[in-house]
């Protein structure tokens, strides 16, 4: 093993060769996250082994010693000092995730498919008009960006007005390249607008999480005023820029692998589940996942690791292409057979919320957007594409296409 940390790459330029290189540093490695040095693991069976193991706690309150040094140091701040399920542990993990919890389960997302549906067919109608007025199409700006932020904004009951305002501060929650001091300033913006945004919930409730979670404030629940404005920046970060990404790449995958569209688009209602269980397998879009924490040493003696007070981080990405788990990793297969036993979402305790949204979202989109454009192309060549500079998202920055290809348009 490795005693160097291996140095992440705040750009992602090569995410594959970096994950390559991570796993053949054996299943839990060193690594330098913006200055930061922990523990990634990238192996499956410890991914998962870690995250059901009561020893791992992501509470840096009451788990991190270094904690008080870290917070307002360290870039990615944000995402350990934010006070709600996603940093709890055990019991205040537990009572946090059951006022957010009913909002995502299969009812409410089966409730939300129509929604999703009506404002894919929008968008698509939208992308047609701005192609054929002969403006340039990028299916991330025009398309992924904006379904998943629509979806969110009406499960929270946000207007429209609100919506652009929140985008950018959103999307900066990820973006790895952000000196210290503008990601405190984003922190300090997220903060403000979604106070305003709580307030202006009070005076006008709705049938909406965000009025469930202040009622569960204002009444008998211990929910804090903070834990209420960070419980928000969690549901709308975390359903927003991770399904961009999943969106993206799943477009991707299908415009990439035409035979393999042609086959999916035989039997849609069968396999474009499965194209989006092999995309979230093949390109997590949440590539690593800050942090945990040991609350007492943990020993892996078979691989000589003991993990105490360096922090863990979950590669995700990585552990999707982990060879001993799936055959020929690097390839798009919407017929592996195994695709579905990926940890994209997370496992155990915290395993992501909203996972059965993403992927209608995914499953809907996809399938309208090759319903109505079948003959869908990249616009560019395809290896000038570029990824989008985080070390946590895994995706593309653009993805420009062309709806109706000439020879279509002429036929
Ligand atoms: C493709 C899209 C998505 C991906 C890849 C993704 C990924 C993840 C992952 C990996 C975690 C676990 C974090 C950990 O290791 O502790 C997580 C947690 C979470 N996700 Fe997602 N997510 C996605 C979409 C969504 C959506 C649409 C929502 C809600 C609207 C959402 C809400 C949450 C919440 C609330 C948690 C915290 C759960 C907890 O700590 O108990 N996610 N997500």
């Amino acid at each position: 093993m490795s005693i160097t940390p291996l140095v992440l790459d705040p750009k992602a330029r090569d995410r594959v060769g970096e994950d390559r290189e991570l796993r053949s540093r054996g299943p839990v490695a060193r690594v330098d996250l913006l200055g930061l040095e922990a523990w990634a693991v990238s192996h499956p069976d410890y991914l998962k082994r870690l995250l059901t193991d009561d020893r791992v706690s992501k509470d840096p309150r009451r788990h991190y010693p270094a904690f008080e040094q870290t917070v307002e140091r360290w870039p990615l701040w944000l995402w350990i000092a934010v006070e709600n399920m996603f940093t709890a542990y055990g019991s205040d993990h537990r009572a946090l995730r059951r006022l957010v919890g009913p909002a995502f389960n299969h009812r409410r997302t089966q409730a939300m498919r129509p929604v999703i549906q009506g404002i894919t067919d929008r968008l698509l109608t939208r992308m047609l008009a701005k192609e054929r007025a002969g403006e340039p199409v990028d299916l991330r700006a025009d398309f992924a960006h904006r379904l998943p932020m629509q979806v969110i904004h009406h499960l929270m009951g946000m207007p429209d007005a609100w919506q652009e305002r929140l985008a950018g501060p959103v999307g900066k929650v990820f973006d790895t390249r952000l000196s210290m001091t503008e990601q405190l300033q984003n922190g300090d913006d997220l903060t403000a607008l979604l106070t305003d945004f709580v307030t202006h919930k009070r005076q006008h409730p709705g049938d909406d999480l965000t009025t469930d979670l202040i009622r569960a404030r204002d009444g008998e629940s211990r929910l804090s005023e903070k834990q209420l404005v960070d419980t928000l920046i969690l549901v709308f970060s975390a359903g927003y820029e991770t399904t961009v990404g999943l969106i993206v790449n799943g477009h991707h995958n299908l415009l990439t692998h035409p035979r393999q569209l042609q086959t999916v688009l035989r039997h849609p209602e069968e396999l474009m589940g499965a194209a989006v269980q092999e995309t979230l397998r093949r390109d997590a879009s949440v590539a690593f996942l800050p942090l945990r924490y040991a609350t007492e040493p943990i020993d892996l003696p078979e691989i000589g690791v003991r993990i105490e007070d360096v922090p863990i981080v979950a590669a995700y990405a990585a552990a999707g292409r982990h060879p001993n788990l799936f055959d020929h990793p690097d390839a798009f297969d919407v017929l592996r057979p195994n695709a579905s036993a990926h940890l994209s979402f997370g496992h155990g305790a915290h395993m992501c919320l909203g996972a059965p949204l993403a992927r209608a979202e995914a499953e809907i989109s996809m399938t309208s957007f090759f319903r109505a454009f079948p003959d869908a192309e990249i616009a560019v060549d395809p290896d000038m594409l570029t990824p989008v500079e985080s070390i946590i998202s895994n995706s593309l920055d653009a993805l420009p296409v062309t709806l109706v290809p000439e020879k279509r348009r002429a036929a």
